[in-house]
C-alpha cells in the first residue's frame, strides 16, 4: 500500500481549476451515475450532437445475439456534426493543420474549407455512381484528401475502410474483396521521412484483374507521373473542378455503419471491425472531450495515422465534432531528426500531445538535448496510447517533456472499443505511472480468471473483460457475425473479452500487462502471429513456421520466427533464406510485420499429437531459458538443443 501511494502522481492545481471534471470526488459521482442511470446519462451526452430526428430509444441490447443498439431511431449524419455546425458558427476557425514532411511546410483547412472540399468529393463519389451503403476504400499515406475523402463518404452515407499506407498490395486486395469496395483511392505517392510509398503502383497491384473495383480516384501528393487506365484511374483534383462544393448531407440511421476497420486477430486473416454511425459518434466526442479536457483555444497533435483507429477517433471524429483545431502529421517522429515532434508542438503552439510509447522509446534514445532545446510552452496536456508505457518512459514524458507542468493521460482501448475505455481524467484522476488508472464514464472493466470465475475485490489480477455495453463499441465483424461472437463473447459468457491481461492493485487502479492471446503488439500496431505464419509457409521453401513475441527495447514487442525449411532448399545458405523470409513477410502484410529475428531449425518443438509448443518458443525467443516446462512432453526432445543453440537472443 504504502509503495502504491508513494506511485501517485497528484492532480496539478493549475490544469484542475479550468478541467471539465475538478475532482476525483466529481468524476466519481459522474461515474456511478454512469452506470446506475446509463440511460439518463448517455442520453445527456448525445445532446452535443446534432441529430435531424433525436432518438426514440437510448439503449436496445440483445446480449443472446450480440446485438447492440444505441440511440434507435435517431438520425443524424457524422459529416454535418464534425463541419456544418462549426462552419455556420465560425467558418473561418482552424479545423485541420496539415503538418507536411517537408520540416516547417504547413497548411491551415479552415471548417469553411473543409465544408467545399468535403461537399466537392462527396460530389466526385456520386458521380462515380458511389451511393448510400457503398463500401469505399481509402489507401492513402496523410493528406488532407484522407480527412476529405472519409467525411465525403460519410456525407453521402458510404461507409469507409481506411488501409494504412504501409499495408503491402495483397493486404490491401484481401481487404478491398472482404469489404467489397466499388472505389478505391489513392496517392500517386506519399512521401513519409525521407522514403516515398509507391502508393498508386501498390493500388495497381493490388486490384489487377479484378472487376469489383470500378473507379480508382488518384490524389496528386508530388510531381511524379504514374501511369493512369484510361476509364478507370481519375485524377481526384481534376474530379473535384467538375463539381460544386455543396452536398446535402444524408439522414443516417444511428445504426447505419460509418467504417469498416481492419485489425489482426488470432488467426491468419484480418477483422473487419464494423462501427456504425450514433453510438460510435456520442462516444468518441464524449471520450475526446473529457480525457483531453479540452477547450476551444486548443491545437491538438495526435501523431498517429488516419489509417489506424487511433486516427479515425482522435484525429478526425472526435476532434473536429468538438469543433478542435487537429493537427494532420505526415512525417514520422524522426525525419529529419529526433527533434522533429517538438519542431512542430513550437511552430504550431500546439497545447496537446498524442503519441506512442514507441514513438517516445525512440526519441529517449537519442537524448534529452533534442527536447530540451525546444520550448514547448504551449503544451498543457500529454497523451499516450497504443501499448502498455513503461514506467521510466512514462516519467521521461512527465518529467522532460512536460517539465513536470503537464498530466500524462494514458489511454487504453482497442480498435473494437471505438474510443477511449481506461484512462485518467486530467485535472481530476491522481495518476500513477504505468497505469490507465480509472474506466471512463458508462464503462465497466471485469476481471476473469482462466476458468471464467469473475475475480472481485483489488490486488488482483486475470483476463479483462468488460461487462455491460457501450455506445462506442464495434456491433459486429463485416459479414462474419458469426465470427464476432466467437471472437468477443463465446470464452467468457456475457462478458465482452478484450484479449488483454490485466491487474487491479490495491487502489483499485488497472495496469494493461499486454496481450494473452495470440496477438502481438509490435511498436503499438495489432499483429496476428497467425497472420505471419500465413505468410511464411506461403513462400515455396518454407515447410513450417511458428511465430511469437519476446521483449524489444523499441517496439515493445519483436517478432521472431522459427522456420523449418523443405528437404530440396535445406542446402541453401542460411543468412539468404532468412533474408529471402523477411522479404517475403514485408511483400505479403506490410513493412510492420517483418520479423526482427529468423530462426532456421531442422525441428520445431511438438507434442506427441503434433501441436507445437508456443510457450517453450516464447521463453527461449525471450531468453528465459532457465524453466522451459516439461520437455518430456516433446514428441523430439532432441530439437531443445538445437533451439537453444540457435535462438537464444543475442546479449
Ligand atoms: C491493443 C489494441 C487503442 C488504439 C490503438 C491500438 C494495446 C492499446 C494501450 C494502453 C496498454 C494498450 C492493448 C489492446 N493497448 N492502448 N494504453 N496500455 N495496452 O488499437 O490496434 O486495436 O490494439 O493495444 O493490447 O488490446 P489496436
Amino acid at each position: 500500500m504504502a509503495q502504491t501511494q508513494e506511485a501517485l502522481i497528484p492532480t496539478k492545481d493549475a490544469f484542475s481549476r479550468k478541467a471539465h471534471v475538478k475532482s476525483l470526488e466529481d468524476y466519481q459521482r459522474l461515474y456511478q451515475r454512469s452506470i446506475q442511470q446509463p440511460e439518463a446519462f448517455w442520453s445527456e451526452m448525445a445532446e452535443q450532437l446534432t441529430w435531424f430526428h433525436k432518438p426514440d430509444a437510448i439503449m436496445d441490447l440483445d446480449a443472446e445475439q450480440v446485438d447492440f443498439s444505441w440511440f434507435g431511431g435517431g438520425k443524424l449524419n457524422a459529416a454535418y456534426n464534425c463541419i456544418d455546425r462549426h462552419a455556420t458558427e465560425r467558418p473561418g476557425k482552424v479545423a485541420i493543420i496539415w503538418a507536411k514532411n517537408e520540416p516547417g511546410e504547413y497548411e491551415s483547412i479552415t471548417y469553411r474549407d473543409l465544408q467545399h472540399h468535403v461537399g466537392r468529393v462527396a460530389n466526385v463519389l456520386k458521380a462515380h455512381g458511389v451511393r448510400k451503403g457503398d463500401r469505399v476504400c481509402i489507401y492513402l499515406p496523410m493528406v488532407p484528401e484522407l480527412a476529405y475523402t472519409m467525411l465525403a463518404c460519410a456525407r453521402i452515407g458510404a461507409v469507409h475502410s481506411v488501409v494504412f499506407a504501409g499495408f503491402s498490395s495483397e493486404a490491401l486486395r484481401e481487404r478491398i474483396l472482404d469489404s467489397g469496395a466499388k472505389v478505391l483511392i489513392t496517392a500517386n505517392e506519399g512521401p513519409r521521412g525521407p522514403k516515398f510509398v509507391p502508393t498508386k503502383a501498390i493500388a495497381d497491384e493490388a486490384v489487377e484483374g479484378l472487376s469489383l473495383v470500378e473507379s480508382i480516384l488518384v490524389v496528386r501528393r508530388t510531381g511524379k507521373e504514374v501511369p493512369m487506365l484510361a476509364g478507370r484511374d481519375y485524377w481526384l483534383d481534376a474530379e473535384m473542378a467538375k463539381h460544386r462544393g455543396v452536398c446535402p448531407a444524408e439522414w443516417m440511421d444511428s445504426e447505419d455503419p460509418l467504417f469498416i476497420l481492419y485489425t489482426s486477430g488470432s488467426t491468419g486473416k484480418p477483422k473487419g471491425v464494423l462501427h456504425t454511425t450514433g453510438g460510435y459518434l456520442v462516444y468518441a466526442a464524449t471520450t475526446f472531450r473529457y480525457v483531453f479536457d479540452i477547450q476551444p483555444e486548443d491545437v491538438y497533435f495526435c501523431a498517429a495515422d488516419l489509417g489506424w483507429v487511433t486516427g479515425h477517433s482522435y484525429i478526425l471524429y472526435g476532434p473536429l465534432m468538438n469543433g478542435t483545431t487537429t493537427v494532420m502529421f505526415e512525417s514520422t517522429p524522426t525525419f529529419p531528426d529526433a527533434g522533429r515532434l517538438w519542431r512542430v508542438v513550437d511552430d504550431l503552439k500546439a497545447t496537446i500531445l498524442y503519441t506512442a510509447p514507441t514513438a517516445l522509446r525512440s526519441l529517449i534514445k537519442e537524448g534529452d538535448a533534442w527536447v530540451k532545446k525546444s520550448s514547448r510552452q504551449s503544451l498543457r496536456l500529454l497523451g499516450s496510447v497504443g501499448e502498455p508505457i513503461n514506467p521510466e518512459v512514462w516519467r521521461w514524458y512527465h518529467d522532460v517533456v512536460g517539465e513536470g507542468r503537464c498530466p500524462v493521460v494514458d489511454t487504453w482501448w482497442q480498435t473494437e472499443t471505438g474510443g477511449i475505455l481506461i484512462a485518467p481524467l486530467p485535472g481530476a484522476t491522481p495518476t500513477k505511472p504505468g497505469s490507465a488508472t480509472l474506466p471512463f464514464f458508462g464503462v465497466e472493466p471485469v476481471l476473469v480468471d482462466d476458468e471464467g470465475r469473475v475475480i472481485e475485490g483489488n490486488g488482483v489480477s486475470g483476463n479483462l473483460c468488460l461487462a455491460r455495453s457501450w455506445p462506442g463499441q464495434a456491433r459486429t465483424l463485416y459479414g462474419h457475425h458469426q465470427r464476432f461472437k466467437e471472437t468477443y463473447y463465446a470464452r467468457f459468457p456475457n462478458l465482452y473479452f478484450t484479449g488483454d491481461g490485466c491487474r487491479r492493485d490495491e487502489d483499485g487502479y488497472y495496469w494493461i500487462t499486454g496481450r494473452v492471446d495470440d496477438v502481438l503488439n509490435v511498436s503499438g500496431h495489432r499483429l496476428g502471429t497467425a497472420e505471419v505464419e500465413s505468410a511464411l509457409v506461403a513462400h515455396e521453401a518454407v515447410a513450417e513456421a511458428a511465430v511469437v513475441g519476446f521483449p524489444h527495447d523499441l517496439k515493445g514487442t519483436g517478432v521472431c520466427a522459427f522456420v523449418t525449411v523443405k528437404p530440396d532448399w535445406q542446402e541453401s545458405a542460411s543468412e539468404q533464406m532468412v533474408g529471402a523470409l523477411k522479404e517475403q513477410v514485408r511483400h505479403v502484410i506490410g513493412p510492420i510485420a517483418t520479423p526482427d529475428r529468423v530462426v532456421l531449425v531442422n525441428g520445431l518443438p511438438k507434442t506427441r499429437s503434433g501441436k507445437i509448443l508456443r510457450r517453450m518458443l516464447r521463453k527461449i525467443a525471450s531468453g528465459e531459458v532457465e524453466n522451459l516446462g516439461d520437455a518430456s512432453t516433446l514428441a523430439d526432445p532432441s530439437v531443445l538443443d538445437e533451439l537453444l543453440a540457435k535462438a537464444t537472443p543475442p546479449q
